[in-house]
């Protein structure tokens, strides 16, 4: 980084500004930052972003109305440097309880599915597109997919991942910005930002359907292997 940006940046990092942008965005994603001071908008790649940082802006998050009907925010967790990215829709009940994502039966499975694949749910980092329960468990509402995606992305820059499984049609259809149906998005490795990205069954989807279990075995082992080949 050249001497005349870094001295931008200590200055603006003295101003109290506090910038970030994920390498994995294109400059239509790209929020808007304020100064206080100056109410200028700044676009550019300033400073990196912190995990410190970005828990801090999605537990006082009010971007969307959620905000109002949530017990607390589920930022995500797992390993914070882990090679799998696994991305759901948004936290249940349980997780709105216990701001933790995939704790309710759909995580149960979750975990099973993941020990199938010698996975750990350690080893892994799960979050979700949504940070927030959406009442009665309904779909996202599309102006709650913008507002939140920021965070995701953010996430995403913090532990550049090695694969990312979209969990369900939701994760599937937001995270490659396509109606297609989640039937059709699995066994194929997707891209996102250069990422391998791969879409499976949701569990709570698998839970109502066991006759789908074992398309989502091959998932699995699909997912697996395109993993192996990225060595
Ligand atoms: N379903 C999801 O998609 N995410 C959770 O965290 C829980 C259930």
């Amino acid at each position: 980084m050249a001497l005349s940006e870094i001295n931008r940046l200590q200055y603006l990092d003295a101003m109290g500004v506090t910038v970030w942008q994920s390498k994995f965005m294109t400059d239509s994603t790209i929020a808007p930052i304020e100064f206080d001071a100056h109410h200028v908008v700044l676009t550019e790649v300033i400073i990196p972003d912190s995990w410190e940082k970005c828990r801090a802006d999605v537990s006082g998050c009010k971007l969307c109305t959620l905000c109002t009907t949530r017990t607390q925010t589920v930022f995500g967790e797992g390993n914070e440097n882990a090679d799998w990215l696994f991305i759901g829709e948004a936290p249940g009940q349980q997780e709105d309880e216990q701001g933790r994502p995939f704790i309710g039966d759909a995580g149960q499975l979750l975990t099973e599915m993941l020990r199938a694949m010698n996975l750990t749910r350690n080893e892994i980092f799960i979050a979700n597109i949504l940070k927030c329960r959406p009442p009665q468990n309904r779909d996202p509402h599309v102006d709650e997919i913008k507002q939140c995606r920021n965070y995701l992305q953010r996430q995403i820059a913090l532990i550049q991942p090695k694969i990312i499984i979209a969990v369900g049609r939701i994760a599937a259809q937001t995270l490659l910005e396509t109606p297609e149906k989640i039937g059709k998005l699995r066994g194929t490795v997707h891209q996102v930002e250069n990422i391998p990205l791969i879409a499976i069954y949701h569990p709570s989807y698998l839970l109502r359907s066991l006759t789908e279990k074992r398309k989502a075995w091959h998932d699995l082992q699909f997912a697996l292997q395109t993993f192996k080949q990225l060595h």
